[in-house]
C-alpha cells in the first residue's frame, strides 16, 4: 500500500489469526454494517508483484524474491484468486448497503499486471457492487511499469489518480536504491498520466536516503516541482527492518548516514522548497497543491474515517470494529502469495485481545500524522473502545507515548482528542532506528 506506513517490524510478534469460514466472515460483514453509523467502504486491491526488490523497501520484506518478480503463471494464478475472493466477498458487502466511496489499487505494484488483468479484476468488482459513488480511484504504480495501455483500459473504468514511485531523480541513488527505472523514465511517466487523461498524480519522493546529499535531494525536490506534478509524498527514509539491503549496509558500517538532527534538518528544507513552489503539507509528508489533489484515501485510513475491506495477499480489512486479514494476523507485510492462490477466500480475525494493538499500530500511530491526530469519538466508531479508558488500561501505549515525549515529541489533548505537534512529528516518530 502506497504512500503509507509498514507497520511489520513494529507490531507484537505475529500470531496466527483465528481462521473463519467464508459464512462467518459473511455474517460478520453483515452484522458489522448493521452497527456503522456511516455506510461508506474504502475497497483496497493488493498486488504484490514488482520490477525490482529495492534495497530500502519495507512493504515487501519477507517475500519470496522470485515470486515477486514473478511475470507469467503465479501471476495469472494471483489474479484468478483474487477475483474468487472479489466474487466470495463484495455481493456481502454491496448486500450490507455499504457505499463504495474510494478504490485504492496498491502494493507491490499494481502495474505490474497486465491492462487485462488489471481490467479483469475491476470488471469482476464492479459486476459485484456499485462502483459509481466512487470519488477517489487511486493506483499506485512504478515509472518503469505504467503504460498507455494500463490508462486506456482504467481511466474509463474510472480511474482518476495514480502514484508513481519516483525516490528520487538522481541516477546514483536510484542506482544504490535497487531501482529499476532512470530518471528518464519518470518523466515518461509523467507524460503518460498526461496524454492517458489524469490530472491527479503524485510522485513518492525519499529523504535522508544513506549517501543521498542535500544538492541531490533538493535537485530531486525542484525537478518534480518543475514538472508540474499536483501531489509529492515525501517520506524520511526508515530503518525499520534488519531486512533490508540498506540496513544491513548501515549495520556492516559499508554505507554511512549522517546524524538524524542532520536529516530532519533536510526534510524541512525539502518542505520549504514544497510550500514555495505552492504545495502545502496537510499531512505530515503529503503535499499537495490544491484541496483537490488531496490524497483522500490515505487520509481514509490514517484519520479513521470508516470501514475497508483489502483484497488480496495479506490485505486488511476492518468492518464493524473486526479487524480481518489474509495471511498471518499481524504482519502486514507477509504476504504469502502462494497460500493466497491456494485458499483466496480463507481470512483469519484479529482475536479481540489484540485489538488494541491493531489500534495502537493502525490507528494512532498514523493518526498522528494528521493535523487532528485521534479523534476520541471517531477512534470509538472505529474500534469499538474508548480511547483513553484504553490508554489508561494498556500500559504499553502509555510506554509508547512517554517514550515518544522523551524524544521531544509534543502532544496537545483536548475533550475531542489528542494530537501531535507537527514540528514535532519528524525529528520524533517514525523513521529513527
Ligand atoms: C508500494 S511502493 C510505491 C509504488 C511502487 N511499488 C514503486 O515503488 O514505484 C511504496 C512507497 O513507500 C516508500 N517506501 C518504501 N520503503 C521505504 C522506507 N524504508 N523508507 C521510506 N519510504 C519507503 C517508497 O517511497 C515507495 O514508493
Ligand atoms: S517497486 Fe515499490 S513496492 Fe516494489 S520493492 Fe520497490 S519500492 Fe517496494
Amino acid at each position: 500500500m502506497s504512500s503509507s506506513i509498514s507497520v511489520s517490524a513494529i507490531r507484537p510478534a505475529a500470531q496466527r489469526a483465528p481462521e473463519l469460514t467464508p459464512e462467518s466472515i459473511r455474517a460478520l460483514i453483515t452484522s458489522g454494517a448493521q452497527g456503522r453509523a456511516d455506510n461508506k467502504l474504502l475497497i483496497y486491491i493488493h498486488i504484490p508483484f514488482c520490477s525490482s526488490k529495492c534495497h530500502f523497501c519495507d512493504w515487501v520484506v519477507g517475500y519470496s524474491k522470485a515470486d515477486l518478480l514473478d511475470t507469467g503463471e503465479l501471476r495469472s494464478r494471483y489474479v484468478e484468486a483474487l477475483c474468487t475472493q472479489i466474487r466470495e466477498y463484495a455481493p456481502t458487502l454491496r448486500a450490507a448497503n455499504y457505499r463504495v466511496s474510494n478504490v485504492y489499487w496498491g502494493g507491490g505494484t499494481p502495474t505490474r499486471l497486465t491492462p487485462q488483468q488489471m481490467a479483469l479484476i475491476h470488471d469482476t468488482l464492479a459486476d459485484c457492487i456499485d462502483l459509481s459513488g466512487v470519488a477517489e480511484y487511486s493506483m499506485e504504480c512504478s515509472p518503469e511499469t505504467v503504460s498507455a495501455g494500463h490508462l486506456e483500459l482504467m481511466v474509463p473504468r474510472g480511474l482518476n489518480r495514480i502514484s508513481a514511485g519516483a525516490q528520487s531523480f538522481d541516477p546514483q541513488i536510484l542506482r544504490k536504491m535497487g531501482r529499476a527505472h532512470s530518471s528518464d523514465q519518470i518523466e515518461r511517466a509523467l507524460r503518460t498520466f498526461r496524454e492517458g487523461g489524469l490530472t491527479n498524480f503524485n510522485l513518492d519522493l525519499i529523504a535522508g536516503f544513506p549517501g543521498q546529499s542535500a544538492e541531490s535531494l533538493f535537485d530531486s525536490i525542484q525537478r518534480t516541482i518543475d514538472a508540474g506534478v499536483p501531489h509529492v509524498s515525501l517520506y524520511m527514509f526508515r530503518e525499520f527492518s534488519s531486512d533490508l539491503v540498506v540496513v544491513r549496509q548501515l549495520t556492516s558500517g559499508s554505507v554511512k548516514q549522517v546524524s538524524s538532527d542532520e536529516r530532519s534538518a533536510l526534510y524541512f528544507a525539502a518542505k520549504a522548497m514544497l510550500e514555495q513552489a505552492g504545495f502545502e503539507e496537510y499531512v505530515v509528508g503529503y503535499f499537495a497543491k490544491g484541496e483537490q489533489f488531496r490524497f483522500n484515501s490515505e487520509d481514509y485510513y490514517f484519520a479513521m474515517r470508516g470501514d475497508y475491506f483489502g483484497f488480496g495477499a495479506g490485505a486488511a480489512s476492518t468492518i464493524g470494529r473486526c479487524t480481518f486479514k489474509s495471511g498471518e494476523a499481524f504482519r502486514y507485510g507477509d504476504s504469502n502469495v502462494r497460500t493466497y492462490i491456494d485458499a483466496p477466500a480463507a481470512m483469519g480475525m484479529a482475536p479481540l485481545k489484540f485489538v488494541p494493538d491493531v489500534a495502537y499500530t493502525d490507528g494512532y500511530f498514523k493518526a498522528f500524522a494528521t493535523p487532528e491526530g485521534i479523534n476520541f469519538s471517531r477512534f470509538r466508531e472505529q474500534f469499538g473502545f474508548d480511547f483513553k479508558a484504553l490508554r489508561a488500561a494498556r500500559p504499553a501505549i502509555r510506554e509508547w507515548f512517554a517514550e515518544r515525549e522523551k524524544n521531544g515529541a509534543v502532544f496537545i489533548e483536548t475533550a475531542e482528542g489528542i494530537a501531535l505537534s507537527p514540528e514535532t512529528w519528524i525529528p520524533t516518530m517514525i523513521w529513527r532506528r
